[in-house]
């Protein structure tokens, strides 16, 4: 394949040779010697019995599950390409698993961003149990689909004994697999509900740590008013679900991220004022200005700017009179600026004698871990794109812009291994096509059956994949139809 390598890493042989680097005293012939071991890390070793933990049945065969080489290679299929020598879009066919392991070659600290939205086991959208040999078979008997001999079954119920401990060993080596793609300054972010967010916290703070756990940000969610038609409900309507946020290293820090105002926000759209003088020493800044002459520091702006900014504010004053409410001033400004298309700068004599400048209001406010202002929009996106309704649990194409825009710089690689309908690879594509960036995505999807009576099926899509691979290619051609010149499809 020209794209990537896609024979398998050996994990195991590989983490023995870091280990060999960090402590070479603690190999003896070729293995460990873990009494030598424990010597040099001295204090760090717990020698207690007890300690603060969290397992379950199967802990070990995950963790042992991420570490065996996989037996699959990775076929490029240029017939169903668009652009494949030129794309920068990857989508994989096939258990995230195997492919996951298949990527550490090529993408070992190569990806910066990944996203994953796997299934909350709702006890109808989950599992099946990692057995190479058939995993489509397998994922439809565990799902539920068919029984061991095809038949068609309904799903999984949710009183399964096996319920956490199922999803807990699917999630585990997956995400101990993308730990090892991401590059040192990389993030996760991974959709959750209620059912598991506390299990997925356990085992991240144990596969990435906790000092790399960044926010739980809460994210709104389609209710389902489904509980109106009883008299009495046994809990309230939900309307939120998770993004859990991590980053690969403990002391990762990123850009000052902003969102929009929002209605009880409206207050903070209000311009402001600020002190004209500072503490920074330039004589040539020292002019007078309301009969002021600083003996030290500095005026802000040179004179000819601050006598301007003195004149618009005289202007209003005329105009508008002397009490003038705060949001008049900002009107007055936005439209000056709107009709002589440049800046106008207001400078006047604060209530305490001092000049003071003119701040605008600003257009955002810095994010915080409560993103009610993405709408679950991300049915009406997908039926926009394909014409149909052909997927349950789409997330918004804004939720994900907003995460790539915060994250990505604009040569990053993003990938997600649970792709569905493939919203994160239209977003990577509608955030280049906005910033001329040329992001990455790389997109793992089962090739899981679409329900015979879905929209999907009927509309001739067999399996999700097939569904998420036609996504990319209409995506693209819109964004390119719509921003011509641009890197954002292909
Ligand atoms: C909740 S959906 C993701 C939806 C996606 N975020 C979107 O916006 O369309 C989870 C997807 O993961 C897929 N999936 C589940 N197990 C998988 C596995 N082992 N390998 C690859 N994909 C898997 C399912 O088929 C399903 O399409």
């Amino acid at each position: 394949m020209d794209k990537m390598d896609g024979k398998t890493m050996d994990i195991v042989a590989e983490n023995v040779s870091k280990l060999k680097e960090l402590f070479p005293e603690a190999f003896t012939e070729g293995k460990v010697d873990f009494n030598v071991l424990k010597a040099v890390l001295r204090s760090f070793v717990d020698e207690h019995n007890e300690r603060y933990s969290f397992t379950w049945n199967g802990k070990s065969k995950a963790r042992m599950i991420a570490q065996t080489p996989s037996t699959g290679t990775l076929r490029p299929c240029k017939e169903e390409s668009v652009d494949w020598d030129t794309t920068s879009n990857i989508f994989i066919e096939g258990d995230n698993l195997e492919v996951l392991k298949l990527l550490q070659k090529s993408y070992h600290k190569k990806v910066k961003m990944i996203y994953i939205d796997p299934p909350y086991n709702t006890g109808k959208d989950f599992v099946y149990k990692d057995n190479y040999q058939d995993n489509i078979k397998n994922y439809k008997e565990v799902t539920g689909q068919v029984d061991s001999k095809g038949r068609n079954l309904s799903s999984n119920p949710e009183t399964s004994g096996r319920y956490h401990t199922d999803w807990l060993n699917m999630m585990y080596p997956r995400l101990k697999l993308g730990r090892s793609l991401l590059k040192d300054d990389g993030v996760i972010f991974i959709s959750i509900g209620k059912e598991e967010i506390h299990n997925l916290t356990s085992i991240m703070n144990e596969i990435f740590g906790e000092e790399c756990h960044k926010n739980i940000i809460v994210i709104r969610r389609g209710i389902k008013n489904v509980q109106a038609q009883f008299e009495t409900i046994d809990s309230f309507n939900r309307g939120h679900e998770y993004l859990l946020f991590y980053s690969k290293s403990a002391n990762y820090r990123f850009g000052k991220c902003s969102v929009p105002y929002e209605g009880d926000d409206e207050y903070h759209k209000e311009g402001s004022w600020n002190n004209h003088w500072r503490g920074t020493d330039r004589p040539t800044m020292r002019y007078e200005l309301f009969g002021i002459k600083p003996p030290t520091g500095q005026w802000r702006w040179g004179e000819k700017r601050s006598t301007k900014a003195k004149e618009n504010w005289i202007k209003i004053c005329d105009e508008l009179g002397e009490e003038i409410p705060q949001s008049q001033i900002d009107k007055w400004v936005a439209d000056k600026e709107r009709k002589k298309n440049c800046k106008i700068d207001l400078l006047r004599l604060s209530s305490t004698g001092k000049p003071e400048h003119y701040i605008r209001p600003s257009l955002g406010k810095l994010a915080s871990d409560f993103w009610s202002d993405i709408k679950p929009n991300g049915g009406s996106q997908l039926k926009s794109c394909m014409g149909g309704a052909y997927f349950d649990t789409p997330k918004s194409v804004d939720l994900l812009a907003r995460l790539i825009d915060f994250m990505c710089q604009e040569n990053d690689t993003v990938l997600d291994y649970f792709a569905g309908s493939a919203t994160t690879a239209h977003a990577v594509m509608q955030v280049n096509a906005k910033d001329g960036g040329k992001r990455k995505s790389i997109m793992v999807q089962l090739p899981e059956a679409c329900d015979e009576k879905s929209e999907a099926c009927k509309a001739g899509y067999q399996t999700i994949a097939e569904l998420g691979k036609e996504r990319i290619r209409r995506a693209a051609a819109k964004i390119k139809e719509e921003n011509p010149g641009t890197a954002g499809g292909g």
